[in-house]
């Protein structure tokens, strides 16, 4: 085989990879409407609870209620398990990086399950279902531990209920109610999937090398927590927050425009038309902000009372359109939603993470079950050839 580079005899670039069919997937389709292995997100969010989604993603089919209980079962195992000397070693880390988000935390965390774990190889098929179902229970587990260990409290332990009320319980500190758990579990399932974005290609490409699972992980949170990605959740509310009441709107997102800056929760690189998740958590999240008692809406930022911020969020989303003819994604109304829970805004960006685990980890599955190595090539932009200089006739600059 040649040594040779070999180039396209037409090289398009596509930057960004924007419109480039990077692979094929079974896992979820956007082509129309929003598909988790052919389920409409519609049903899904409306009757799904996450074990259903996070089974069908992984497994493939929805599961039956026998399954759906040890599934379940298989979760919690996982998130009581553990080792102790992980949150020790997040203890350490705690108190050298008090400052530090609990993104880093999480993917500091999940590098060392994989460690404490010795996952090396890709594992056949069996191991590798059963390392997704584990760290389905474990991070959540460990979001939790590090909210404690940040704040110098013993690690609580994990409640024993599903996912979506066992993790809103732990981030509140208190008991929610079941219409909290619900359209706290939507969003679960809003976040769960979402094909070949930035994160998920991420963890596919660590894979496609040979590697493990646990890398592939470690790379899809570290491109979640972008603001672009992931990160823009929280960016969300500190932006609601910096604007403050809807009076003041229009001057700042004008600003906003004159500096090229964007607005977070809006835009899409798939859906110019709108973000289908948007639109049905959208709709719900009103009906919470409507429906919850005073004081327990908006407590957990500078962000305003549920009701006011609500119509701040829907000046900002009229000027948008009127303006830029951007409309809001999925992190647009799951921000106000945490909001409203009461939770704090440093577990946006990591309640997508749980979420998501899901989807990267049936991915990852995916693309061992049928790998070929993901390597794209580049269009060269640099200087054209050059001779070699020997050190002394070099010039200074
Ligand atoms: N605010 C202001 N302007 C925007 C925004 C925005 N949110 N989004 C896009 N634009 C502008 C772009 O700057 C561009 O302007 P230009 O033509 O003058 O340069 C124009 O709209 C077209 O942009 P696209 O090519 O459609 O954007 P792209 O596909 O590259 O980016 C992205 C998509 C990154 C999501 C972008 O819309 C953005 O930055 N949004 C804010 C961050 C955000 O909310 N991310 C969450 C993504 S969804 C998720 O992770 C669940």
């Amino acid at each position: 085989m040649s040594d040779q580079p070999t180039t396209p005899a037409s090289t398009e670039l596509a930057r960004g990879l924007a419109g480039v069919v990077a692979g094929r997937t079974a896992v979820c389709s956007l082509d129309g409407d929003l598909r988790y292995r052919g389920y409409s997100i519609g049903p899904l969010a409306e009757a799904a609870d996450f074990e259903d989604v996070a089974y069908l993603l992984i497994h493939g089919e929805l599961p039956t209620a026998l399954e759906h209980r040890s599934f379940s079962e298989r979760i919690r195992a996982a998130a009581h398990g553990i080792a102790p000397e992980v949150f020790e070693a997040l203890r350490v880390l705690a108190r050298m990086a008090p400052d530090c988000s609990p993104m880093d935390a999480l993917r500091t965390g999940v590098s060392m399950l994989g460690q404490v774990e010795l996952d090396l190889t890709p594992p056949p098929h069996a191991a590798l279902v059963a390392q997704a179902e584990r760290l389905l229970g474990q991070v959540p587990a460990l979001l939790a531990a590090w909210i404690d260990i940040a704040a110098a409290r013993p690690v609580a332990p994990w409640p024993d209920r599903p996912l979506a009320a066992a993790l809103l319980e732990r981030l509140t500190g208190r008991i929610p109610t079941p219409e909290e758990v619900a359209i706290f579990g939507t969003t679960l399932v809003l976040y769960a999937e979402h094909e070949f974005n930035a994160s998920t290609f991420a963890a596919r490409t660590v894979v496609s090398t040979g590697s493990d699972m646990h890398s592939g992980i470690v790379a899809a949170i570290g491109a979640l927590k972008g603001p672009l990605h992931g990160g823009a959740n929280e960016q969300v509310l500190e932006q609601l927050a910096a604007i403050g009441t809807a009076d003041r709107a229009g001057p700042w997102l004008e600003e906003q425009f004159a500096t090229r800056r964007v607005v977070m929760g809006f835009g899409h690189r798939v859906y110019k038309d709108g973000d289908v998740r948007a639109k049905l958590l959208g709709r719900l999240c009103s009906r919470l902000v409507a429906g919850v008692p005073d004081g327990v809406v908006g407590r957990s930022s500078g962000a305003g009372d549920g009701e006011a911020l609500e119509s701040l969020a829907a000046k900002v989303e009229q000027m948008m359109l009127a303006r830029k003819g951007l409309r809001p994604n999925l992190d647009w109304p799951a921000a106000r939603v945490y909001h409203a829970l009461g939770l704090p805004v440093c577990v946006f960006t990591p309640i997508f993470v749980v979420a998501r685990m899901s989807g990267w980890t049936a991915h990852i599955i995916e693309q061992v079950g049928d790998n070929r190595l993901i390597r794209p090539l580049s269009l060269y932009c640099g200087p054209p050839p050059r001779e070699w200089l020997p050190r002394d006739s070099r010039e200074s600059r």
